[in-house]
């Protein structure tokens, strides 16, 4: 039907390299927010092992492992986004064999329902990322900032400054693209660098904290709604203040119930009514 968008699959998203408007993506872990991303139009839904941080109240990514990933991406895909649904593969679930690889993403898209998934680095990541896209798994990459590197890189720090770091990069963004990855999320690297890999390669590169020359941008989504506690980084422009508005509302119920103003005859069921139920089976 003309004027409805179309599912955006991963040759759509590969199209877009050079052409169209920039690629929008956002991260989400439950079916709410994968269902206002989509109304939003968003193009990728990024289930991210910065789930731990994000909403499990860990330091890094590291302790998220292969069972919440799979529990957050099928509640992510019960929302049947027209976004295309790629989840992490987390720390350790990429790095003991090819074998384990293939089962561990083959998990994600059979039990969860991603489309495609995303594996930080390159070098020794290579014969797993070949074994996944062989096994018809797309696979986007992910290198500059990868997170779940936290203890070599000596904590959170801006990669790819200098010559033979760009260089590294640059021979990492190829050996990517020759294993058959369909994108790249390009993290925490100078604008120019980015601008330089973006221009080098044929797939289309995603940005975070990578300057305005990739062929998109992603962000975490509690961050760009105001629902990450502390100052946010550099790199994420804020949209919202939901967790003000939060404590607002909540402040507000409390004071309701404790004035005995909650619940008034209109939240109220009279005689003969049928009890509450849950979501989809509210009583009017
Ligand atoms: O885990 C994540 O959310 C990510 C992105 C922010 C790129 O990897």
């Amino acid at each position: 039907m003309s004027g409805v968008p179309s599912k955006i699959t991963v040759p759509l998203l590969r199209a877009r390299k050079g052409a169209g408007p920039a690629i929008v993506a956002l991260t989400a872990y439950d079916f709410p927010t994968a269902a206002a991303l989509d109304r939003a139009g968003v193009d990728v839904i990024l289930v991210g092992d910065s789930v731990g941080m994000v909403l499990l109240g860990h330091d890094t990514t590291l302790p998220v492992d292969m069972d919440t990933m799979v529990h957050h991406t099928a509640a992510v895909a019960r929302a049947r986004p027209r976004a295309l649904l790629v989840a992490d593969m987390p720390f350790l679930s990429c790095s003991v064999s090819r074998e384990e690889s293939i089962r561990n993403a083959g998990r994600l898209v059979r039990e969860a329902g991603a489309e495609a998934v995303k594996v930080e680095g390159a070098g020794a990541r290579l014969e797993a990322i070949r074994g996944i896209v062989e096994a018809d798994i797309p696979v986007m990459g992910h290198l500059g900032l990868t997170p779940q590197a936290y203890h070599r890189m000596g904590g959170y720090r801006v990669q790819g400054r200098g010559e033979e770091a760009l260089q590294r990069l640059r021979s990492d963004l190829a050996a990517l693209e020759d294993a058959g990855v369909f994108s790249v999320v390009l993290e925490g690297i100078p604008a120019d660098v980015a601008g330089i890999l973006t221009e080098s390669c044929r797939i289309p590169t995603i940005g975070i904290g990578a300057g305005p020359r990739c062929d998109g941008q992603i962000l975490v989504t509690h961050d760009i709604l105001g629902l990450s506690p502390g100052p946010a980084p550099r790199f994420v422009r804020r949209y919202a203040d939901l967790s003000a508005r939060m404590v607002e509302a909540v402040t507000a119920f409390a004071a309701d119930v404790t004035a005995g103003r909650f619940p008034g005859r209109e939240e109220s069921y009279g005689e003969g009514a049928t009890p509450a139920g849950r979501r989809r089976s509210r009583p009017a």
